[in-house]
């Protein structure tokens, strides 16, 4: 696994100013930058310390009204960034996040495996009917439940949604995405299939993730395509090529996952980090020991551009994203209450379309390591 304490010889102190700072001040960053005023809306339930909400701003993925940040809850239980954590230690989290204001949650079937939808099932149970639950299905699993490569064919879709509603403590499934396309089924095979899970009240919307433009077009010509997820970030920008472009002319929502590249614009791991052979961050080619050190460039121009503006990095990287389409919904991905306090930070912050241009003449001038290849984003992965 990944060292929980990666070295971070500087910094510390100055960032925990610069989190602390924009907690206080966030409502004074939102007038500065963008004219939306932060909301007057009560958080349900929330302790008397809490003063960092959503409130009642929204966006809309297609005609689906979310949040407009919403919570992954990947990491909470796969192991994958971080030992799983329990349903007691988790619950806690997902509920802290609807007190704040956040109704848009993301899980999936293959996230444990199974496990993930267990726990968001437990956690939303109570308040199901006031939130969005997306799930995702398309990985088949061999007998001791493990991973065992894809099957998006219609039996084995309805099989799963069949478990995943189970586990989810709920009869259907806001937006029930295909994880990843099964090269041997059609993907109109599979828009169909949504489609009559959606008719038999299983469903409710239909989303895609990590897709091309060409694969995006063909499902929805089959049965609209409410939202498209696929890893996005100021760090990993492949999806600018016609990906984001093909959401916009079909009015179809996107959902960027690893909007803190995996923590790494949340300041989390720095140039010393590393990580263990054994570990999910051991295999991505932005977190090699090289990368790290040329990508440090980018983060330390965010974090100058983030305390120029009372923000932490994280809060930067989120309310970068939520300026570049209103179409796009984060959902940044943490297993503590705190960290989902500063992300959802980054809603009352929208930056200009001069700064964005600004900002983008900075980035080009960074060379990033380890990121996909534009033309990644017209395959399917
Ligand atoms: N469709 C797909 O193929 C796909 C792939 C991957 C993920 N996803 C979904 O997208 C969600 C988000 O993506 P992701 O989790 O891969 O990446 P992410 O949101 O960029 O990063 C999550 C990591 O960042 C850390 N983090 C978040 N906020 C932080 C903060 N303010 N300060 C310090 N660290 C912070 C979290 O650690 P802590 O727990 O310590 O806060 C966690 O390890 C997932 O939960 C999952 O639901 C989808």
């Amino acid at each position: 696994m990944m060292s929980d304490n990666p070295v971070k010889p500087e910094n510390t102190g100055r960032r925990q100013f610069m989190r602390t700072a924009s907690m206080a001040t966030a409502g004074i960053a939102a007038s500065l930058t963008s004219g939306i005023q932060p909301s007057q809306a009560s958080p349900v339930n929330a302790p008397a310390s809490c003063n960092t909400t959503v409130g009642d701003n929204h966006r809309m993925l297609g005609k689906l009204k979310v949040s407009p940040i919403g919570l992954g809850c990947m990491s909470m239980s796969s192991g994958s960034y971080n030992p799983p954590r329990t349903a007691k230690e988790m619950v806690p989290v997902i509920r802290g996040a609807f007190e704040r204001g956040v109704t848009f949650f993301d899980t999936a079937e293959v996230y444990g495996p199974f496990t993930n939808e267990t726990i968001v099932g437990e956690a939303l149970q109570p308040i199901r009917d006031k939130v969005v639950l997306a799930s995702k299905m398309g990985f088949k699993f061999d007998e001791n439940g493990q991973r065992a490569g894809r099957d998006a064919r219609p039996e084995s879709i309805r099989k799963a949604v069949d478990g995943m509603l189970k586990r989810l403590r709920t009869e259907y499934i806001d937006l029930l995405y295909l994880h990843r396309v099964d090269p041997n089924v059609p993907v109109e095979d599979v828009a169909g299939t949504v489609a009559e899970l959606v008719k038999e009240g299983k469903a409710r919307h239909f989303g895609l993730s990590e897709v091309s433009p060409a694969t995006l077009r063909k499902a929805h010509k089959e049965f609209t395509v409410t939202a498209v997820q696929s890893e996005y970030s100021i760090m990993e920008r492949s999806v600018e090529n016609q990906v984001l472009a093909t959401c916009e002319e079909l009015g179809v929502g996107f959902v960027p996952w690893g909007s803190v590249t995996r923590g790494f614009l949340a300041d989390k791991f720095n140039e010393y980090s590393r990580f263990s052979d054994d570990s999910r961050f051991a295999s991505v080619p932005y977190f090699t020991p090289e990368a790290m050190v040329k990508n440090r460039e980018l983060l330390d121009m965010i974090r100058q551009r983030a305390v120029e503006r009372n923000m932490s990095p994280a809060q930067f990287a989120i309310a970068w994203l939520l300026s570049v389409k209103p179409f796009i919904v984060p959902i940044p991905g943490t297993t503590k209450l705190h960290h989902l306090e500063e992300d959802i930070g980054a809603v009352h912050t929208r930056f200009s379309d001069a700064e964005m241009a600004d900002f983008r003449r900075q980035f080009a001038g960074i060379e990033l390591v380890g990121m996909r290849p534009d033309d990644a984003a017209e395959t399917d992965k």
